[in-house]
């Protein structure tokens, strides 16, 4: 299991860290964006001056084999060994590629993760998910490999903007409903018209622990992991859709729309409290928005939805809550119940 660090100064967390470490030769991946954004915190620190480079193009149109070979090109020609250790720095796409092409480098070398979104802070870089998106279908090809370390230093997140932190919360959300009401109440008050910087921070740790506590004792998704796809099975229909349309949404937008329609099925199928549903409806109809869907698209997302890689027969999967903290993992729902949900959800737009 990998250690969460929770920086105070991270050049001095970096700096322990790997002075505890026995490696030889260090490498540092980053994309265009954290190359100018973030690596100048770390680079007076002295192993950080004399590792190896690699800058990929920012973006998870890149997220693909062409990048994860020239990482591995990269890393050959530089000398790394399995002895070697990788430093990831950026969101979650380049930590999940970067992680990859550590988990595959000569059968696997060691990595850390150093987040720089809030997204990637609270989900893609902690729980050890690694892989690239091929053949149309994200994450399609990847390993489960755990970083040695995560640090998250929540000052990368002060340049994100608002839609960025958004999308990242609504991971956060998510834990929030798998932990209980009482992280559901904490979650459904933050505000952010008002961002209270200490606040988001605190959420975001108590967060991680929701996640990490998950993966301790489930790490490769034979079950109870696959609580964490609550709202995934609609999102990522509606991630698809989205970018299907020329009109992307991010990521932790197309979740929270996917967890109304998740939560609507939780209430018509499992009798999650109609109060609570409809606070955590609000609260995503207010602070996200809406994402307008025609009802001639139902088929195409339905179809989205059988393609999922979360479905392990013909049936569509979801995870469905009985009451906040209690999750119900393989639920499935008829058609008419998927576009009844769809329904609801094009009501409240
Ligand atoms: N993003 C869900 C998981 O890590 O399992």
């Amino acid at each position: 299991m990998q250690e969460i660090i929770r920086c105070g100064d991270i050049k001095d967390d970096l700096s322990r860290l790997l002075n505890n470490l026995q490696y030889s030769g260090l490498f540092i991946l980053t994309d265009s964006n954290t190359a100018t954004l973030c690596l100048p915190r770390l680079e007076s620190i002295p192993e950080i001056m004399d590792a190896k480079r690699f800058v990929i193009p920012a973006g998870d149109g890149h997220k693909n084999l062409q990048t994860l070979s020239q990482i591995w090109e990269f890393l050959s020609q530089s000398g790394a060994t399995r002895k070697s250790l990788l430093i990831n720095l950026g969101g979650g796409m380049l930590t999940d590629l970067g992680g990859f092409a550590a988990a595959t480098f000569k059968r696997g070398i060691r990595f850390i993760n150093i987040p720089t979104t809030l997204l990637g802070a609270v989900d893609a870089a902690v729980g050890g998910k690694t892989g690239i998106n091929f053949g149309g279908l994200k994450n399609e090809i990847g390993a489960f490999c755990p970083a040695v370390a995560v640090l998250i230093d929540t000052r990368f997140f002060r340049t994100l903007d608002s839609e960025n932190l958004l999308s990242g919360y609504a991971e956060m959300l998510k834990h929030a409903l798998l932990s209980g009401s009482e992280a559901l109440d904490g979650a459904l008050s933050f505000d952010f018209d008002g961002i209270n910087c200490d606040r988001l921070t605190s959420l975001l740790f108590d967060s991680v622990a929701v996640k990490e506590n998950i993966v301790r004792q489930d790490p490769s998704e034979q079950g109870l992991r696959k609580a964490l796809n609550l709202g995934h099975t609609f999102g990522h229909a509606f991630e698809s859709l989205s970018h299907e349309q020329h009109q992307p949404v991010l990521h932790g937008y197309a979740v929270v729309y996917g967890m109304v329609c998740e939560l609507y099925l939780s209430h018509i199928k499992l009798g999650l409290d109609r109060a609570v549903f409809l606070r955590v409806t609000r609260y995503i109809k207010e602070n996200y928005g809406t994402f307008s869907i025609e009802c001639n698209r139902y088929e195409r997302l339905f179809e989205l939805m059988q393609r999922d890689k979360k479905n392990e027969t013909n049936t569509i999967n979801f995870t469905l809550l009985r009451t906040p903290g209690n999750a119900l993992i393989n639920q499935t729902a008829t058609k008419g119940e998927i576009e009844e949900a769809l329904d609801y959800f094009r009501e409240i737009n």
